[in-house]
């Protein structure tokens, strides 16, 4: 290892993008998204986007990044001077939501040990709402300190201190290396496992049971375009910082590629082991599956635990199983959210990589502790809202400008094309990157905007004020703090 920045080999930097691509969304998002839109018609939208969509706009976000060699802000600074704050403004955002993500890694951490007994007791939902959560939807809850949450999160932040503070391939390299593996193996066998369950077929048939008349509306291709963003971890800086830690021989679009097939791969795989258990317990509870179905964490706190209280003595397998799958696709993304904020600080500020990492896993603990308390499940719901709807698309929106207008990413085509053993970009690509998706991904966020201030409570929107100024802010201080590192205005260039 020369630099500490480096992935060792190209294996690392595909799985260890694999393992920030494949998470919740793929398990607890995507059934519900397929199921809800046309079940088996679904699939055209997906299709489309996927090859509109998704592997176009990685390949720009690899491109740029590879060619910079240099962390998000610095590149972005590199572009243009004055527009240093929009390369902070992403960085900052995916730190966000590596502080509410460590919650849900907690309550999962808290089920894999009470699956081993089945500790959520005879009602799921009481345990996970009011025992565990002790939901309150007034502030005033935030008050209310919930210990046993604390240790958990804090026990997932000493494991990802422990990964992400050593140097970029013996820490998250190496545990790329075992994880992903895993998690795809441990994941085969849950749902081979499922598909053997009385009933299995019942909750296929209604999965996939198709409903060509929706193609024609337009909320399913919303529904698919926002499905690959999400689970692509498009328009992050996550894809930029990977792959500018590659080496200099990497074929970037074969890469793009291999991630966008693991992780549709991944998904619909969990869609029929999801599905599976929901036609299981329908035939045993008599519920019609549509009455079953749910996603986020009502789908993993609550129904796979009311399935695992009716599943027998095989839930005693299935249900550490299951959990631990869940921690480690959460584990595996949140490790990729630290990063593009972590290198673009050791960038500008000249501090090593473990001091980073340190600092801001300290800061992140801290912060997370909001989530700990009787008001955290509201406040995550309202930051998840925020980020995911208005903030990060917003991303992909500056992204599309900023790497394909500004920095002109067409000068990219032949080289990115010169290592590639599979397809070749074309003119056809910056179409894609220049017109269709800014203009399309416009309208989507437009949309969730409008959405957001309709629907919202009086509550949430005092939060997404705060949100935005705490995301503006801190935006704002790092742009304007003094760089201390002299490198900072030579970024690199590898075209
Ligand atoms: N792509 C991840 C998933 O599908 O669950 C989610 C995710 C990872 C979102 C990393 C955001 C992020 F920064």
């Amino acid at each position: 290892m020369t630099d500490k920045n480096e992935w060792g080999s190209n294996l690392s930097f595909i799985l260890a993008m694999i393992g920030s691509a494949v998470g919740l969304g793929n398990i607890w998002r995507y059934p519900y998204v397929l199921y809800s839109n046309g079940g088996g018609a679904f699939y055209i939208p997906y299709i489309v986007a996927i090859l509109l969509m998704g592997i176009p706009f990685l390949i720009l976000e690899y491109g740029v990044g590879y060619n910079f060699k240099s962390s998000f802000a610095k590149a972005v600074r590199k572009i243009n001077s004055k527009w240093e704050y929009l390369g902070w403004f992403l960085p900052v955002a995916v730190f966000m939501i590596m502080i509410y993500y460590s919650a849900i890694l907690g309550w999962d951490g808290i089920y894999i040990v009470l699956s081993f007994f089945k500790g959520w007791g005879a009602d799921p939902n009481t345990y996970f709402t009011t025992t565990l959560l002790q939901s309150s939807t007034s502030m005033s809850g935030l008050l209310s300190f919930i210990p046993l949450i604390a240790v958990a999160m804090l026990v997932g932040w000493v494991i990802i201190w422990f990964i992400s503070h050593r140097d970029l391939e013996s820490g998250l390299g190496k545990v790329s290396k075992v994880l992903v593996p895993a998690l795809f193996v441990i994941m085969v066998l849950i749902v081979v496992f499922s598909l053997t369950l009385p009933g299995a077929s019942i909750g296929l048939a209604e999965l996939f049971n198709p409903d060509w008349s929706l193609l024609g509306h337009f909320e399913i291709w919303m529904a698919a375009f926002g499905q690959i963003v999400f689970s692509l971890s498009l328009g992050m800086s996550i894809a930029f910082t990977y792959a500018s830690y590659a080496k200099d021989d990497a074929d970037l679009i074969t890469n793009t590629i291999s991630i966008a097939l693991a992780n549709s791969l991944f998904e619909n795989f969990a869609a029929l082991g999801v599905f599976s258990i929901l036609g299981y317990m329908s035939l045993q509870s008599g519920t019609a599956v549509a009455n079953l179905v749910e996603q986020g964490t009502g789908l993993v706190f609550i129904v796979y635990p009311t399935v695992f209280n009716v599943l027998g003595q095989w839930a005693y397998a299935l249900g550490p199983l299951f959990f631990l799958t869940v921690y480690l696709a959460g584990l595996t993304s949140i490790l990729s959210t630290i990063e593009p904020l972590s290198f673009s600080i050791q960038n500008k500020f000249g501090l090593s990589r473990s001091k980073t990492m340190t600092i801001l896993i300290i800061v992140g603990a801290v912060i997370s502790m909001i989530y700990a308390t009787a008001y955290g499940g509201s406040v995550l719901g309202y930051v998840d809202t925020f980020i995911n709807q208005i903030a990060l698309l917003f991303g992909v929106i500056v992204e599309c400008i900023v790497f394909a207008w500004i920095f002109n990413a067409d000068k990219l085509i032949d080289f990115l094309n010169s290592r590639s053993r599979t397809i070749k970009l074309g003119k056809w690509w910056m179409i894609i990157v220049k017109y269709i998706l800014p203009i399309f991904i416009g309208i989507v966020w437009i949309g969730g905007m409008f959405d957001v201030v309709m629907q919202s409570s009086f509550d949430q929107l005092i939060f997404t004020v705060i949100c935005a100024v705490i995301l503006l802010g801190a935006t704002l201080i790092f742009t304007v703090l003094p760089a201390k590192n002299p490198d900072w205005d030579n970024a690199e260039e590898r075209v």
